[in-house]
C-alpha cells in the first residue's frame, strides 16, 4: 500500500534493536518534528481552510505521540537523549522544487510528508514483526496505523491541490528520489537512517 521503492534492509532492525535507547530517543524527536510541520503548514497556508484543520488536528496527534514516546522511554529506564540531525529528512527537503508555481511547492511539501510518513509507517511495521521484546512490538504496531492514516492524508491533501495526474506524477518522482538516496543510509542509528 505505501508504494516505496526500496524496502528497508532487515539488518536495520537488529542494529535498531541493540540501540533501544537512541532509537526511541530518535522516534520521540520524530514526532515532534511533525507535530512543528503540521504547524508550520498552518502558518503559512493559514488562507487554505482545508490544510488549517487537518493540519491542526494532525499537529495534537503528533504531539501525543511524542508524550507517548517520552513516557515510554521513562517506562523502559531510558533517558530522553538530545535531537540529532536528520541527514535523510535535509535531503528530501532539497528535493522540493524552487520557484514555479505556489501550488507546485505545496504539493512538494505534502508529498515529502507523505514519504516521511510512509518511511515512518514501513520502518516501524518491520520493527513490530522482527524485535523479541512483545510489549515494543505492541508499541510500533499501533504507532504504525496511525502513521498510514497520516500518509494518505498527505497524499489525498496535494490531490486536492493540483490534478490527480500530476500529483501521482511527481509522486512517483519523489518515490525514486527516496529510494536513491535511502541507499545511503543503514546505519541503525535512527528512524529514518
Ligand atoms: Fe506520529
Ligand atoms: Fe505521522
Amino acid at each position: 500500500m505505501l508504494h516505496l521503492k526500496l524496502p528497508t534492509d532487515p539488518r536495520w532492525a537488529s542494529i535498531a534493536e541493540e540501540r533501544e535507547a537512541a532509537i526511541l530517543s530518535d522516534h520521540a524527536w520524530c514526532e515532534q518534528k511533525a507535530a512543528s510541520t503540521a504547524i508550520s503548514l498552518i502558518v503559512k497556508y493559514y488562507d487554505r481552510p482545508e490544510i488549517v484543520q487537518e493540519m491542526t488536528a494532525l499537529a495534537a496527534e503528533e504531539l501525543s505521540h511524542f508524550e507517548r514516546v517520552v513516557s515510554y522511554i521513562r517506562k523502559r529506564g531510558h533517558s530522553l537523549e538530545p535531537e540529532r540531525k536528520d541527514p535523510y529528512v535535509n535531503k528530501l527537503q532539497g528535493f522540493i522544487q524552487k520557484g514555479g508555481k505556489p501550488e507546485g511547492i505545496l504539493v512538494d511539501r505534502l508529498l515529502m510528508a507523505a514519504l516521511i510518513e510512509a518511511r515512518s509507517c514501513e520502518r516501524f511495521r518491520l520493527l513490530s514483526e522482527t524485535l523479541e521484546d512483545a510489549d515494543l512490538c505492541t508499541f510500533y504496531r499501533e504507532l504504525m496505523a496511525s502513521e498510514a492514516g497520516h500518509y494518505t492524508l498527505f497524499i489525498t491533501l496535494a490531490r486536492n491541490i493540483l490534478p490527480r495526474e500530476q500529483v501521482d506524477a511527481r509522486w512517483q518522482e519523489w518515490l525514486d528520489f527516496e529510494a536513491e538516496i535511502l541507499e545511503d543510509f543503514s546505519s541503525g542509528t535512527g528512524i529514518h537512517v
